[in-house]
């Protein structure tokens, strides 16, 4: 992009993604480069939408975020990854950025995946750039880990790799390919105290890493193999020994992070309890107390009913696989 080009606005439209096998701890923390695999699925309703705008009269990135203007550690995060842009693809200018999330802001749900991924299609597309998407998952990887996958439609499976190049994400099956549902129990809206970034990079003081790594390509093989079969129970026997495996990491990491709650367990408990009554629901966790209760379509209305009813559970948010980003002609400003 040079000064004679004509400046562009572009907006685009990303969602959050639950992990079925988890990235936990990265071997480059500079470029997102997780130690292993993860498997992951779209929610149609944790939306993110950005638009951004290269303007010549900015002297540095002006950035909107949920209505607040972004500042600290948060505006920093967002002017890096433009940063990175604009040396990567020549562009010269700062920009005008605005973002906003369709899913109750502060609910305590990963945002960070939904957000880069919006600001990686959007900062690049307003640049008059189209990317492949294999290109566009790598940058919004660089961006948050996770974003890589959220690029993806349906069902996507991000390849950990050995360098910037390889490590991105591809679809293992289509929005349509199976009718599961993530429910979002949400227990607790404030900010958690420990980010998902100190939780990375504590992973190798926890004596359990070296065996969750050992026992993960395993568990990844069959988890996918499940997915694929649209074998529902077995899995949920999966989802939930890699959600426990996650925390045993967290918890003994040192210094130990706790991100689960009362309300989280008591969930946890009620899934075994309902499915020895043939509802079957099962638990997943991000680094955070919120619980994502996996279900089918059939058992849906009355596993969320049920989920309301729970002391401690502040609202749901019902989630179809959803298709990854997007570009939209409805500018936010
Ligand atoms: O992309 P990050 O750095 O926010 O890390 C995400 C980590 C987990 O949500 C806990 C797991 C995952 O694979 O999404």
């Amino acid at each position: 992009m040079n000064s004679n080009t004509k400046f562009l606005k572009a907006t685009a439209v990303s969602p959050a993604n639950i992990a079925f096998i988890k990235y936990w701890g990265k071997r480059n923390p500079k470029i997102n480069l997780p130690y292993n695999n993860s498997i992951s699925m779209n929610l149609s309703n944790c939306i993110t939408t950005t638009t951004v705008e290269y303007l010549s009269n900015l002297k540095s990135d002006k950035i909107t975020i949920n209505g607040k203007k972004a500042e600290g550690e948060q505006a920093k995060r967002v002017s890096d990854f433009l940063g990175m842009i604009r040396k990567r693809y020549k562009v010269k200018l700062h920009a005008k950025v605005v973002s906003e999330n369709n899913f109750p802001t502060k609910a305590g749900i990963a945002s960070s995946a939904a957000g880069f991924s919006a600001l990686a299609l959007a900062a690049t597309a307003a640049a008059g750039l189209k990317l492949k998407t294999k290109e566009l998952s790598i940058l919004a990887r660089i961006g948050s880990g996770s974003a890589s996958r959220s690029v993806i439609d349906g069902f996507a499976e991000w390849r950990a790799g050995t360098n910037s190049k390889n490590s991105y994400s591809y679809k293992i099956a289509d929005v349509d390919h199976w009718d599961i549902l993530d429910i979002v129990a949400v227990v607790a809206k404030e900010k958690k105290k420990v980010g998902s970034t100190q939780g990375h990079a504590a992973v190798l003081t926890s004596p359990y890493y070296q065996a969750r790594q050992k026992e993960l390509p395993k568990r990844l093989k069959d988890l996918k193999k499940a997915l694929l079969a649209k074998d529902f129970k077995n899995f949920g026997k999966l989802l939930e020994e890699e959600a426990v495996s996650l925390h045993v990491i967290a918890t003994t990491s040192k210094p130990p992070v706790y991100y689960w709650n009362r309300v989280t367990i008591d969930i946890m408990k009620k899934l075994i309890d309902w499915r020895e009554e043939g509802v079957y629901a099962y638990f997943t966790m991000d680094a955070g107390p919120n619980v994502h209760v996996i279900c089918r379509q059939k058992d849906a209305k009355k596993v969320n009913s049920r989920l309301k009813k729970i002391d401690g559970v502040l609202f749901t948010i019902v989630n179809t696989p959803a298709v990854g980003t997007r570009l939209s002609d409805i500018h936010l400003f």
